[in-house]
């Protein structure tokens, strides 16, 4: 048996297309542009493609895009200062921060710093309460990308055992908390677990977010399990480096069902949701009912 390979760009693409034409029709009965503001603190290359790529994304879907880059050398209290700014600005519905933020900088100031009407990127503690809770908030975009993808394959994730290798606050632990709201039996699994293959090997759906390349080797998969992998692993040096995730790919699609590639299936859907949690931030702010993208 070979794994059916699940298209995270088409998924993601299908995704912006009707967050695109759900922001028309905001636009329409509002006057008003939805606007997403990123916060990029020194010269990571990675988070400038990452945010590089987040404010094409915004403006395809027709929403404005706001990009505050500030130096490696700016204080806690600058960075503070203008998160602060964008809370207070009405034209911003989200604020994203990107990370890492630079050493010396402590993140969850930062984050907490962020208005929870404006948290896209659902990271901070009231938004990590709420879910926590199962109260409307703002979910973490990468952790909703994976229940997209899960579901794209299997609409009712129901009695499902769904395993997680990675307790991120990205990303394992919401996870977690959204599959449990889609009825799941959910097992954590981290660096310490004891038998780890063998707890894989029971996973219906085992999403691997551990950022360890290749970690999980080809019989850890259950025969016809759905397999997300969340891992963007660089490997190699120079010209002849490329992205791998944490799944031994071309192993564990011989008995897999199902599988996100990497690149091409996680990634995607994280920017796409990240323009969904923005234009649903636009509407809440207004009062106006969750549109249904
Ligand atoms: N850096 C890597 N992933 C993320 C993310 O999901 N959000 C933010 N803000 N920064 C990141």
């Amino acid at each position: 048996m070979t794994a059916d390979i699940i298209d995270g760009k088409a998924v993601a693409a299908d995704l912006r297309a009707r967050i695109a034409a759900s922001v028309a029709a905001f636009e329409a009965k509002t006057k008003e542009t939805p606007g997403l503001a990123v916060v990029l603190v020194g010269d990571d290359p990675a988070s400038q493609v990452y945010v590089r790529n987040k404010g094409k994304a915004t403006e395809k879907a027709g929403m404005r895009s706001i990009e505050h880059r500030l130096p490696a050398s700016a204080s806690q209290e600058e960075v503070i200062a203008l998160v602060r700014a964008l809370s207070a600005d009405h034209s911003v519905d989200g604020i994203l921060v990107q990370l890492p933020l630079p050493a010396g900088i402590d993140a969850n100031r930062v984050i907490n710093e962020i208005d929870p009407a404006k948290d896209v990127d659902g990271l901070t503690e009231l938004s990590a309460g709420r879910l926590l809770l199962g109260k409307e908030g703002l979910v973490p975009c990468t952790p909703q990308g994976c229940v997209i993808l899960a579901k794209s394959v299997r609409p009712r994730l129901e009695g499902a055992h769904a395993v997680i290798l990675g307790r991120s606050i990205l990303v394992g632990k919401p996870l977690s908390l959204l599959f449990l709201a889609e009825n799941c039996t959910v097992t954590m699994a981290h660096s310490r677990t004891k038998d780890l293959a063998d707890v894989c090997r029971s996973a219906d759906i085992l999403c691997a977010a551990a950022g360890r390349p290749a970690l999980v080797k080809g019989d850890w998969v259950k025969g016809g399990a759905i397999v997300i992998d969340v891992g963007i692993n660089r490997i190699g040096e120079g010209a002849a480096s490329k992205i791998v995730g944490d799944v031994d790919f071309e192993a564990a699609k011989i008995r897999a069902g199902a599988i996100t590639p990497v690149p091409g299936g996680v990634g995607p859907m994280t920017i796409a949701c990240l323009l969904r949690n923005t234009l649903v931030a636009a509407a809440r702010r207004r009062g106006l009912a969750d549109p249904e993208v």
